[in-house]
């Protein structure tokens, strides 16, 4: 029988690093972009062999910065992938870009090699916020990269926003929604900003420069995002992510529900439904370790039960339709309903947590107080 894998391509180069960013991606690297797609390409033929009874449904190449490879990169990959794989013919394809790096001829390259979703990273629209963040962008730049997508054919555009940002108002997330809604898009990812350790925007903080948003303002912008997404008719399904009629992105759905996916190029994970692992992180190792050995795994980690179970709930929490206890009993053996009583009952009493058809999600409060949700239910 065949099965059903996701494909992952991260592109680790960008134009530059932004305040906030700890994703695995490097300015200045230039130099390294073609070696780097020789190896890209060795790596996915090679594991291609493995995975002959398997159908692509979804394709994601993701960073960094996809949009800034060099002309005919992003043809190579996909065509690649079509010799080497059994794609489906409506297979999700999605790449990542950011509005200052989204020409006409780039655009024109992925809409015809079979790209049919792009993620563009706006931010915010604000000039003294996108300083902040060190975004090389402006606004006028992400809507002009938007008619060109548009002009090329492309339909199910997703734009990236932060909220809970140092000095941010609620009436600039509302202009920035009702911008992204004016300008086509269907789906809209909303990530609350995460302070992570090492970066210039943490060291800020830190260092007493700039004050974060209070904890009080970051709660009710959250939840004045979802309400007003709701209004601009963006359904929610899952913590930061809400789209139009059902445009989901199908490979992000489908790694939450834990279907099995290969990560390609320089710290990409994979996940073949019993063995995790994940790639050196460093372009530099990475090279060397393809053109060795075809292969760059650094980590690799075989999953028991336990740990799928705990992987079950904390992704499955995390998505509007939540998790099945049915499944729970049936799959990982556990009767949650019966182990956790006590927790499940004060998290529906309090409103975190609803209980429905054998179906356990999270309210909206309850995606404010998520991760403490998760352990309590896993250990
Ligand atoms: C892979 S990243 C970047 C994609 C693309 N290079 C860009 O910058 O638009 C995907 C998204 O994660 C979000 N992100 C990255 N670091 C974050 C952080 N520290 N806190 C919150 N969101 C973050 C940003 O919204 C970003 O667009
Ligand atoms: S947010 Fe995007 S553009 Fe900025 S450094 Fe991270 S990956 Fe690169």
């Amino acid at each position: 029988m065949k099965k059903e894998l996701g494909l992952y391509v991260h592109i680790p180069f960008c134009k530059s690093k932004c305040a906030y960013c700890n994703f695995n991606s490097y300015a200045n690297k230039f130099s390294l972009m073609n070696d780097y797609l020789v190896c890209l390409l060795n790596e996915i033929k090679h594991y291609s062999k493995d995975y002959k009874n398997n159908y692509i449904t979804t394709i994601y190449i993701g960073g960094g910065t996809p949009s800034t490879l060099t002309s005919g990169a992003v043809n190579t990959i996909i065509s690649t992938i079509k010799q080497n794989y059994n794609v489906t013919k409506n297979c999700e394809i999605s790449i990542e870009a950011n509005p200052n790096s989204i020409t006409y001829d780039n655009a024109l390259e992925w809409n015809r090699c079979g790209v049919n979703r792009v993620s563009v990273g706006l931010q915010t629209t604000k000039p003294n916020l996108l300083k902040l963040l060190n975004r090389t962008h402006t606004k006028q730049d992400y809507i002009n990269a938007i008619n060109t997508l548009k002009s090329v054919g492309f339909t199910n555009i997703n734009t990236d926003l932060m909220i809970c940002l140092p000095t941010q108002k609620q009436s600039q997330i509302k202009s920035a929604i009702n911008l992204v809604n004016k300008l086509g898009c269907t789906h809209i990812s909303t990530y609350s900003l995460i302070l992570e350790e090492g970066t210039p925007l943490y060291e800020k903080v830190k260092n007493n420069q700039i004050k974060p948003l209070k904890e009080s303002k970051s709660v009710s912008m959250y939840k004045y995002t979802i309400k007003y997404l709701r209004k601009c008719g963006f359904k929610q399904y899952e913590v930061s992510n809400f789209a139009k009629n059902g445009m989901c992105c199908k490979h992000n759905v489908n790694c939450w529900n834990m279907v099995p996916y290969l990560g390609f190029g320089a710290g990409a994970h994979s996940f073949n439904g019993k063995q995790r692992y994940s790639n050196v992180c460093g372009i530099e190792d990475y090279i060397s370790k393809i053109n060795k050995d075809y292969v760059a795994v650094e980590t690799s980690e075989i999953c028991t039960n336990k740990s799928l179970f705990e992987e079950y709930v904390m992704l499955g929490l995390r998505k509007t339709n939540g998790i099945n206890l049915s499944y729970i009993l049936k799959n990982y053996n556990i009767d949650l309903l019966n182990t956790k009583n006590k927790e499940i009952n004060f998290y529906i009493k309090n409103n975190y947590l609803i209980l429905e058809n054998n179906k356990l999600y999270a309210t909206i409060d309850g995606f404010l107080i998520l991760n403490k949700i998760i352990l309590d239910l896993v250990c």
